[in-house]
């Protein structure tokens, strides 16, 4: 896909966020954001997944401006798969009408074929036994997993994750970035923010760091991992990879 910025600007309440990112990255299919927190990463995620809008600046996804308008985010915003940090997972419905409910609502799936595809999708991530648990019934880790099941359960045109197994022990990161694995190797798109250095650099075809609101470095995660050039980016990957 591709993904181009420009002076990509974000403030709240007059504190830049964002600060005039200019960015052309013309064919990846996967991408993974990285950088220290506060830096701005979800902020960007959230302006690629239609969430937020920029203060200044365009966006265009796969040479596509983004729309500023309700109406047409709304439609852009159904084509997305999307993974975000706090789950959002719906507090009122179980973890089967969290995935069925937008899939028939929002994207207009039949009932039945709904009902099938979250199964199909549950008994991957091993949660059949939990499909009948409203969120607060449910762990970190599955809450995660239900909310990656459901942003796969449509037919999208990319996905974009924020530090999706930030909630998950070990083991299950492991299986989640499996997972994450073999959508790119299915030639999904996606775009990811995560602290998982090892993954970043062994499966994301492309690297993006951000610190402090802007993208100090980005380029083919082969180059960015072995040989950083600006101080923030080695001193960050010194960082966090002093303990493993
Ligand atoms: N809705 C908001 N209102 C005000 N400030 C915000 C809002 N969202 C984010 N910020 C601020 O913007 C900055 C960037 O936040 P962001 O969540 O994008 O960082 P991040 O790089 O994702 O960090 P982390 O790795 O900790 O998730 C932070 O200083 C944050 O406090
Ligand atoms: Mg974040």
């Amino acid at each position: 896909m591709k993904l181009n910025l420009k002076n990509l600007n974000k403030s709240f309440n007059d504190k830049p966020v964002l600060k005039n990112i200019n960015l052309e990255l013309a064919d990846f299919h996967s991408l993974a954001i990285i950088g220290p927190s506060g830096g701005g990463k979800s902020t960007l995620l959230r302006i690629l997944a239609g969430l937020q809008k920029p203060s200044q600046g365009e966006v265009l996804i796969n040479g596509i401006k983004l729309a500023s308008n309700e109406k047409d985010l709304n439609e852009y915003r159904k084509t997305l798969g999307v993974v975000f940090q706090s789950y959002n997972l719906f507090p009122h419905l179980t973890a089967l009408e969290n995935i069925v409910l937008p899939m028939v609502h929002a994207h207009n799936y039949n009932e039945k074929n709904a009902v099938q595809r979250a199964k199909e999708l549950l008994r991957g991530f091993q949660l059949d036994e939990h499909e009948d648990k409203k969120p607060h019934q449910l762990s970190g880790g599955q809450m995660q997993r239900v909310a990656i099941a459901r942003a796969l359960a449509i037919d999208s045109k990319f996905l974009l994750l924020d530090e999706p197994t930030s909630a998950l022990d070990p083991e299950l990161t492991s299986e989640v970035l499996a997972m994450i694995n073999k959508l790119e190797e299915q030639q999904k798109d996606l775009i990811l923010v995560t602290h998982e250095m090892g993954f970043a650099r062994q499966s994301c075809d492309y690297i993006v760091f951000i610190a402090d609101g802007q993208v100090l470095e980005h380029g083919q995660s082969a180059n960015i991992f072995c040989s950083p050039q600006t101080p923030e980016l080695k001193n960050f990957l010194n960082k966090i990879l002093e303990w493993r």
